[in-house]
């Protein structure tokens, strides 16, 4: 598969199959992320993978936040149904910046982490891409970030939670979701 294939067959995958995922398949798709382009090379990403019982165990704290903020009717946006999808996945795949930004001046830090949260996105998506030509489904999840606190203090870590990643074998094959035309998008100036 090219990587315009790989683009134009993706979906977020939210049903997945219960087989596991070789460990070897996972390394094969971190060091392929890996290879992202990031500001100044600086590669600010860390990635945790989660599976077994210690996924059992997260998403339970996960779903701790979901019921705390429920019973105080706190916005919850779509983390029940990514709460779902990631009990389903065999293998989640946290992401985290790892580049610290203290002692920046406040327009620096800024500036920085618009900077970092870019290199974030493209190893993310150069992730996603690669797992879609492995044949694995995959969904992008930003609700993890409901319960940043929980998750960091449950990886022991002081670095930064992005994102999570659900990889699975897709049980499910989604339409295409509709997109904006690109000359709806762009402009031209000559
Ligand atoms: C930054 C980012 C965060 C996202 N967070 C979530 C999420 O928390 N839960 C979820 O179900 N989907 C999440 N998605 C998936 C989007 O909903 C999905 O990409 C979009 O609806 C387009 O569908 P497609 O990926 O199938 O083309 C996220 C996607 C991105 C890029």
């Amino acid at each position: 598969m090219n990587v315009i294939e790989a683009i134009e067959t993706r979906r977020s995958i939210r049903r997945f199959k219960p087989d596991p995922i070789e460990r070897t398949v996972i390394e094969k798709l971190l060091e392929i992320t890996t290879l992202a382009p990031s500001a100044k090379n600086e590669q600010p990403w860390r990635f945790v993978v989660v599976e077994g019982m210690a996924k059992e165990e997260l998403l339970e704290r996960v779903d701790g936040v979901l019921q705390n903020a429920i019973a105080n009717n706190w916005p919850t946006g779509s983390l029940r149904g990514s709460l779902q999808a990631m009990r389903q996945a065999p293998v989640l795949i946290l992401v985290f910046n790892s580049v610290s930004r203290s002692g920046l001046s406040e327009r620096f830090e800024y500036a920085k982490f618009l900077v970092d949260t870019q290199s974030l996105g493209a190893a993310i998506q150069t992730m996603l891409l690669a797992a879609q030509s492995m044949g694995l489904g995959t969904l992008w999840i930003c609700d993890v970030l409901y319960a940043t606190q929980e998750i960091c203090s449950y990886v022991d870590t002081n670095d930064e939670l992005v994102a999570a990643v659900s990889i699975g074998l897709p049980a499910e094959s989604p339409l295409p979701r509709p997109r904006k035309a690109w000359s709806e998008v762009t402009t031209f100036l000559d």
